[in-house]
């Protein structure tokens, strides 16, 4: 009763930020996004009965609190799920820090939830692993399928999955992460989530989210790679200007946050295409064409308070290894 998985991150191009349903995290909106083939979860479940209770490690870290019922919690689910009352040691390791933008909640939630059902010899669809993954965590359910994804925001659990809308190998754009904070946010996506409505701008956000959904994903099927850009930039700045606008007001930006954007838009008026994109967290994603990646490599390391960079391909979903 024991399995591997893997599961990547995902940067979203279209986001989501607020719920319909908080305990069930069905999203008010559509979501689109891309699987990070660089930024990644591995996880490894084991049920055995001489477990006298759940242990959890991420990191090399006990989990503790909050963090930790989250994760047996999850456990409980499939438990229930395949009728187990097994206890459970969890082993799960990022690749990436943990809490600066990077969704480590996304690929971790996806990869347990590969594991777990696979420990407990659950065979489910994948709709039915994007479902249980955005339980844990809401924008885990897009790192169950492939490629560039879509989270169907649904009005009920069942309807609130996401499905694959193009295999990795349909564009070859490239996710450049751009870490300049390491430390873990001070108010958490769930938190953030939870007072979104309270921002004037929020209606006027989910008004405009249909029609946006629509372009994107005909900006995805012509392969316009401006206007995608454009799109997500634009939608970035929306989401950002909502956080700042809520009660509490929500800055996850640092000043290299601001210095890399101004960058950005400096280096595309002198001819090289890029733009850029942010979740809950300070670092910046600078979406390019995989053509285009040296160069954007090289104008980054000039800018000061760069951390590290750590560039993506569009990966596969999650998968089970080992
Ligand atoms: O799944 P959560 O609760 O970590 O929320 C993710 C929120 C954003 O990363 C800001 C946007 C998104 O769609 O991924």
């Amino acid at each position: 009763m024991r399995a591997t998985a893997k599961a990547s991150a995902n940067i979203a191009f279209i986001k989501y930020w607020g719920k319909r349903n908080a305990d069930l995290r069905i999203p008010m909106n559509n979501s689109i996004s891309m699987n990070l083939s660089n930024v990644y979860a591995q996880t490894s479940v084991e049920f055995n009965k001489n477990l006298t209770r759940d242990v959890v490690t991420i990191d090399g870290e006990t989990l503790k609190d909050k963090e930790n019922k989250r994760v047996i919690k999850h456990l409980d689910r499939v438990r229930k799920i395949a009728g187990n009352k097994l206890k459970a040691k969890v082993i799960s390791n990022n690749n990436f820090p943990k809490g600066t933008g990077v969704a480590s909640s996304a690929s971790g939630f996806a990869a347990l939830t590969c594991a777990v059902t696979k420990a407990l010899e659950l065979s489910l669809s994948e709709k039915e692993l994007s479902i249980l993954a955005r339980l844990g965590s809401g924008s885990a359910c897009r790192s169950i399928p492939d490629g560039f994804v879509e989270w169907k925001a649904g009005r009920t659990s069942k309807g609130s999955y996401a499905h694959s809308l193009y295999p990795p190998k349909y564009w070859d754009i490239r996710d450049i992460v751009v870490i300049v904070g390491e430390k873990e946010k001070k108010v958490s996506s769930t938190k953030g989530h939870s007072v979104s409505g309270s921002s004037l701008f929020f209606d006027t956000r989910l008004s405009k989210m249909r029609e946006k959904v629509k372009e994107i994903k005909k900006a995805m099927k012509d392969r316009d790679f401006s206007k995608l850009g454009e799109i997500i930039e634009a939608e970035a700045i929306n989401m950002h200007a909502v956080m700042m606008t809520s009660k509490p007001a929500l800055f996850y930006w640092l000043p290299e946050t601001v210095e890399i954007i101004n960058s950005i838009i400096k280096w595309r008026e002198q001819g090289l295409e890029l733009y850029f994109t942010l979740d809950a967290g300070p670092n910046v994603h600078v979406i390019c064409l995989g053509k285009n990646v040296a160069r954007v490599k090289r104008y980054l390391s000039s800018v000061k308070g760069v951390k590290r960079i750590i560039v993506n391909k569009p990966s596969v979903g999650a998968r089970l290894i080992g």
